[in-house]
């Protein structure tokens, strides 16, 4: 079912991406847009290439066939040091995006300023004061990320991933590990950059209680390519079964036999 909320402004398009390791195909034809300042939302079984349609969008990896473009531009063939001025119009959360542990939140908020910008120390610590504020972390600056707890780990990750205004910020698993206020603190804070900075974004989660929050569209990644694009009040409705079953939270028919045995439905 496709069903767009498309405004026909991308920022990101793939088309027609592959891409496999080894025999294993990951990605077998995806196409997505990301349309300026909407939250893409994308769910999919663990292993099913989240995180590598993520890694494909910052050029972390580099499709087999088809081709990925920032607004106009193609990405996919562009030489490294072309890639810098455009990695830095992204930021991302990754799931495993650790704080420099050696640094202060200061510092870690201040490293990718200093690597992408002219500002001078002033500037700087005029710039961590504003996006510690944003992610509601004023006065931390001086903290070490070994005294703060998961969720103010995510937030200061976060300050840092806003800290050179990127168009596009990608999370990846961002509510994993945390408890709900937590999640919820966060996907308040997805919403909140969203409308205050007029971001794009696209965020994988499993949890469908931040789906209804924070999407603005839902894509279902399943056996390299997707097969839900929509609203999230159309994935609530959606009859197809591959999609209600994740939407739902089911194991499949065939894990419930082997389970229990020969099951009704
Ligand atoms: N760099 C890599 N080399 C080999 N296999 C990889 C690599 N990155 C991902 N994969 C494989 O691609 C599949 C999709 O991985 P991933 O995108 O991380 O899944 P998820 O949807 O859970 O984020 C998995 O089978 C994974 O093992
Ligand atoms: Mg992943």
């Amino acid at each position: 079912m496709i069903q767009s909320t498309a405004n026909h402004d991308p920022l990101i398009r793939m088309v027609d991406v592959h891409k496999r390791f080894g025999a294993v195909v990951v990605l077998d034809g995806i196409n997505l847009e990301l349309n300026t300042g909407e939250t893409t939302v994308m769910i999919g079984e663990s292993g099913s290439g989240k995180s590598v349609i993520l890694k494909h969008i910052v050029r972390l990896l580099k499709p087999d066939r088809g081709q990925v473009y920032y607004r106009d531009q193609r990405i996919d063939d562009l030489p490294e040091r072309n890639l810098v001025p455009i990695r830095r119009r992204f930021g991302f959360l990754f799931q495993h995006s650790a704080l420099f542990d050696s640094m202060t939140v200061a510092d870690n908020i201040a490293f990718p300023i200093v690597e992408h910008s002219e500002k001078n120390q002033s500037e700087i610590e005029a710039t961590v004061a504003e996006k510690l504020a944003m992610v509601g972390m004023s006065g931390f600056q001086d903290r070490w990320p070994a005294e703060l707890s998961g969720g103010q780990k995510k937030r200061v990750a976060l300050a840092r991933a806003i800290a050179v205004d990127p168009e596009l910020i990608l999370y990846d698993e961002p509510t994993t590990g945390l408890d709900p206020p937590r999640s919820d603190e966060i996907n308040e804070l997805i919403v909140k950059l969203k409308r205050e900075l007029g971001v794009t974004s696209i965020v994988v989660t499993h949890d469908m209680a931040s789906v209804r929050k924070i999407a603005d569209r839902i894509v279902m990644i399943y056996k390299g390519k997707f097969i839900f694009d929509g609203t999230p009040e159309a994935v609530m409705i959606t009859d197809d079964s591959r999609v209600r079953r994740f939407v739902e939270g089911r194991c499949s028919d065939e894990v419930l036999e082997t389970l229990h045995g020969k099951h009704k439905t």
